[in-house]
């Protein structure tokens, strides 16, 4: 009876293994079970769990084959790893072979989606609708989960302001309260509630400062004032941490002189002691290795004890842990308490993963989860709803379905590997992506079928100097420059195309390498000769709509005064092309806000609209802050989003308009849609407080919402004013506080809104 028992215990025990079915455990039990493990462990095999190897520069130690250092306990964690039968086989030895049976946790960027590729982060922030960004990554959660990833080095939540910065194509943009808001829905899509057995952990990145890069350079120092960093750059990694995020990542660049894997300030006293972090921190790859080349760390043992003891848990890819740090445990230079407060957040959170029960991939259900038609639907929803419409100029969109003849112009029109972005798991490391994406030119198609003629220019592909990192990765390499008899032959092209049409769409932007990662630039041009094809292609005075396929904003002057429609698609993924035909044709009414200022050039950078005022308003005539040479403003606000109809915002009204410093006050505004079709309004609503311990910016964003509005219905929205909203750190008194103030408050559906009120806070 009893063997009959344990084999039936046994049997179940495989079938969970298999399936991954698993009840969760609670955060305390995974606590005590972790404890209880952490006091059998070695001091080597702690060091262990705080390694995260390389999947793709395996073996680890020169000296040691990789197998062999799974087998002692020596490596927590690989990342740069997709094969799915590699990650079991692997895990496997961990499992059944190692001293203390501890899984590993297998890590990957899982960006914006694994095979289905949802818009780029900045483009999902531009659908001002959280839920749909939740929606996005809880998909793709699902497809690492099934493919044997369960920590995702999501979300980016860095505040960029500079367009130069290549690395604003990953983040929500500019603003502290959007980006909170994006970041806590990303939390939430990937780990659910509370991490647990259907959960992918997400690691916060990357901490923090590191959009300020100086001059837009990626990877370059950042110099923010407390104030600065308190009141703009931690907020959004402050909401996830709220949201339960498991894991951190430090960033690459010195912050005010201190690098971020080994600054003290972030990883402990604001992270642990400020903010009560119950998770872990790992490195940016090789950056605990990197403290050296900064200057900062006298050599590679020096750079361990200085991550370490910042509070820095794990190291990724720079072998410097494994190498030095059991070393300097027993010459007692760093205690093991340090180790094992590294090392126990990372074995709960494996325990709350169900790790220990389920480590396994069923490699059976990876491909048919990875292809699910769900996702794709998914996806072409999310990528319409994150487009923005520019302009409109006499409804020349939506275009109608019955036009004949149609030019398309651009080498990105028809690019299956910029359509994705950069980030694409399959396209990075599985040897090309997977997915089959659709171009722009295949969603035309696929919407209008054989009635109406495509003719296709597409011209060179836009060129960029240097071969990027993911060239490296993926063996490509960069165009070569077209040569004069090509760029003659093209631009010809361009305009015959455009003559012989009824419309012209001009495809431009950038190719996907050139926003990402140290992938800055110094111009906003559109590069290559798109600017030319474009120019030609609209001196046949046809109607003429810019469609932009790029992350992040770039010189549309000339065509902001001389085309009538714009419409920015961003990388807008795996069904970007049909969406893209659904938002021009008409059958999506596009309600996407810009998530950044857009500047007119580059010269403007950085630009955001939460500035402070100088003591010469821009509005004055004489003496105020601007360049001889073009405008100080952007060209399209922050906030800003044309829609196919109309909308009016009226009635601005608070609860209360005189209150105590701790109350709150409710605010209302009507919101009608007063054109012919239905469509979503984003109402936006700003403050600024008049005076107090510090300047304050001349508006911030303290709620949004999206709605979708039937011709001529109006909706009454509700949001709160309260210590939430009002409240700032001061550089005076280095304390969060709302101060007495008076309070303007505008509602409507940009950063640029009139409709105005006034607040009164009293002591
Ligand atoms: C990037 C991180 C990324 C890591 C692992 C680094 O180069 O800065 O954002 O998560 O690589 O791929």
């Amino acid at each position: 009876m009893k063997a009959i028992l344990s084999c039936t215990l046994l049997f179940l025990a495989l079938a969970a293994n298999i399936s991954g079915q698993t009840a969760p455990i609670t955060a305390d039990e995974a606590h005590h079970r972790a404890e209880a493990l952490l006091k059998q462990m070695t001091i080597e095999e702690k060091v262990g769990q705080m390694n995260q190897s390389s999947g793709i520069v395996m073996p680890l130690l020169a000296s040691e084959k990789p197998d062999n250092l799974i087998v002692q306990g020596k490596v927590g964690s690989i990342l740069w790893l997709i094969d799915v039968k590699e990650i079991n086989r692997l895990q496997h030895l961990a499992v059944d072979k190692s001293r203390l049976h501890i899984p590993i946790l297998f890590a990957f960027d899982v960006i914006h989606g694994y095979r289905t590729v949802f818009p780029i982060p900045l483009a999902m922030a531009a659908s001002w609708d959280p839920g749909v960004e939740e929606a996005a990554q809880h998909l793709a959660g699902e497809d690492a989960r099934a493919a044997g990833i369960r920590w995702t080095f999501t979300p980016m939540v860095d505040i960029a302001r500079d367009s130069r910065w290549g690395r604003i194509v990953e983040g929500a943009g500019e603003d502290p309260y959007l980006g909170a808001a994006m970041a806590r829905a990303q939390v939430r899509g990937f780990q659910g509630e509370s991490l647990g057995p259907d959960s992918v952990v997400a690691c916060v990145k990357h901490f923090a400062g590191y959009g300020a890069a100086e001059g837009g350079r990626d990877y370059d120092s950042s110099y923010v004032p407390e104030e600065l960093m308190q009141n703009v750059y931690l907020v959004p990694f402050h909401a996830a941490e709220q949201a339960g995020a498991g894991s951190f990542m430090s960033a690459y660049m010195d912050l005010n002189d201190v690098p971020a894997t080994g600054n003290h300030w972030l990883l402990t006293d604001v992270l642990r002691k400020q903010w009560g972090f119950k998770g872990f921190v790992v490195s940016d790859a090789w950056a605990v290795g990197a403290l050296q080349t900064h200057g900062y760390a006298k050599d590679p043992e020096d750079a361990a004890f200085k991550a370490v003891t910042a509070g820095l848990d794990m190291d990724m890819a720079s072998l410097t842990y494994p190498k030095y740090l059991a070393g300097l445990v027993h010459s007692g230079k760093v205690k093991e308490a340090q180790l094992d407060a590294a090392v126990l957040p990372i074995l709960e959170v494996k325990y709350e993963l169900g790790l220990f029960d389920h480590p396994y991939v069923d490699e059976s259900k990876v491909d048919s989860t990875l292809s699910r038609p769900e996702g794709r639907e998914l996806e072409r929803k999310v990528a319409a709803r994150s487009m923005v419409l520019l302009k409109n100029d006499k409804h020349t969109l939506p275009l109608a379905k019955s036009i004949k003849k149609i030019a398309v112009i651009g080498a990105l029109a028809d690019s299956v590997r910029d359509i994705e972005g950069g980030w694409t798991v399959e396209g990075l490391f599985g040897g090309g992506s997977k997915s089959n994406p659709v171009t722009i030119l295949a969603g035309l198609k696929n919407k209008l079928g054989p009635g109406t003629e495509i003719n296709y220019v597409a011209g060179p592909s836009p060129v960029r100097l240097f071969p990027s990192l993911f060239d490296a990765i993926s063996g490509t390499k960069p165009p070569p420059p077209p040569t004069d008899a090509e760029i003659a032959e093209s631009i010809a092209k361009a305009k015959a195309a455009a003559a012989g049409a009824d419309v012209v769409i001009a495809v431009v932007g950038e190719t996907a390498v050139m926003s990402s990662e140290s992938a800055s630039r110094a111009s906003m041009e559109l590069p290559g000769i798109q600017q030319q094809m474009l120019e030609a292609a609209a001196s046949t005075g046809k109607p003429l709509v810019l469609v932009l396929e790029n992350g992040r904003p770039v010189d549309v002057q000339w065509a902001s005064k001389h085309i009538p429609a714009i419409l920015e698609a961003w990388y807008p993924g795996t069904e970007g092309g049909n969406a893209v035909a659904d938002v021009l044709f008409g059958d999506v009414n596009p309600g996407g806000k810009l998530p950044i200022s857009w500047a007119h050039s580059a010269g403007e950078e950085p630009l955001y609209y939460n500035h402070n005022l100088t003591h010469e308003p821009e509005d004055r005539p004489n003496f105020t802050s601007r360049y001889w040479d073009v405008s100080s403003k952007p060209l399209y606000p922050f906030g800003y989003g044309l829609s196919y109809t109309s909308f009016k915002f009226d009635h601005l009204r608070l609860s209360k308009t005189t209150m105590t410093t701790g109350d709150a006050t409710e605010v209302q505004v009507d919101v009608t849609n007063t054109g012919k079709l239905a469509g979503d309004a984003v109402a936006q609503i700003y403050i600024h407080q008049r005076w107090g311990s510090a300047s304050r910016p001349v508006r911030q964003l303290k709620g949004f919402k999206r709605i979708a509005l039937q011709p001529g219905e109006t909706q009454t929205l509700k949001f709160t004013l309260g210590k939430d909203e009002l409240e700032f750190w001061s550089p005076q008194t280095k304390a969060w506080a709302v101060e007495p103030s008076t309070f303007d408050v505008w509602a409507g559906e940009d950063s640029t809104a009139s409709l105005h009120a006034e607040l009164s806070v009293t002591e």
